[in-house]
């Protein structure tokens, strides 16, 4: 945990990796990179947006190109967006330049966690609670796949850092 590999939190939306990423950054003293925020920032307009406006496609080849870029840094806290793992050379990346972390948290936790939130451009079609699992069914064999999970399920943020923490320093060479 002392060498300066990339900390990369990865997960479904709702499972914390912003708010996660924020505060293991600010303990760690590292820099902190929300991808979804850089996005934002770099295109000028917010991803619903950027969704409406250029598609998913052109946001999938936005986010390999930060994944690219990212993991020729060090020393960074990067919280992904829930979609990086359909790329598996995006994993492939992020493990060839850190510790790759998954959140999860149980399907009924999400839909709660998501239920106000306005700003998710793939859950904004039909039902809510619907589309969620729906997401969830097709990608939960890429979450499964990789090794490092914390089920955030039930634990306040302050836990699951805890919980974050305790793996690092289980991992010899983060
Ligand atoms: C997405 C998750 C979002 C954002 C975009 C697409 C996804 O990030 O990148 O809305 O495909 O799961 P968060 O997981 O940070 O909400």
């Amino acid at each position: 945990m002392h060498n300066k590999r990339n900390i990369i939190l990865v997960g479904f939306m709702g499972t914390g990796k912003t708010t996660i990423g924020r505060a293991l950054a600010n303990q760690l003293k590292r820099d902190f990179v929300d991808m979804d925020c850089e996005l934002e920032a770099r295109v000028g307009k917010p991803i619903p947006l950027i969704f409406n406006e250029d598609g998913e496609p052109a946001f999938r080849r936005m986010e390999r190109n930060l994944v690219v870029e990212l993991s020729r840094r060090n020393n960074l806290v990067i919280a992904a967006g829930g979609g990086i793992v359909l790329d598996p050379d995006n994993i492939r990346d992020f493990n060839a330049t850190g510790l790759v972390i998954c959140l999860k948290a149980q399907p009924a936790e999400i839909i709660h966690r998501l239920a106000s939130c306005h700003d998710r451009p793939l859950l904004e079609k039909g039902d809510k609670g619907e589309r969620i699992r729906n997401l969830l069914v097709h990608r939960q064999p890429l979450y499964d796949a990789i090794p490092c999970q914390i089920d955030t399920t039930g634990k306040a943020p302050a836990e699951i850092l805890a919980c974050v923490l305790i793996k690092l320093n289980s991992k010899i060479q983060v």
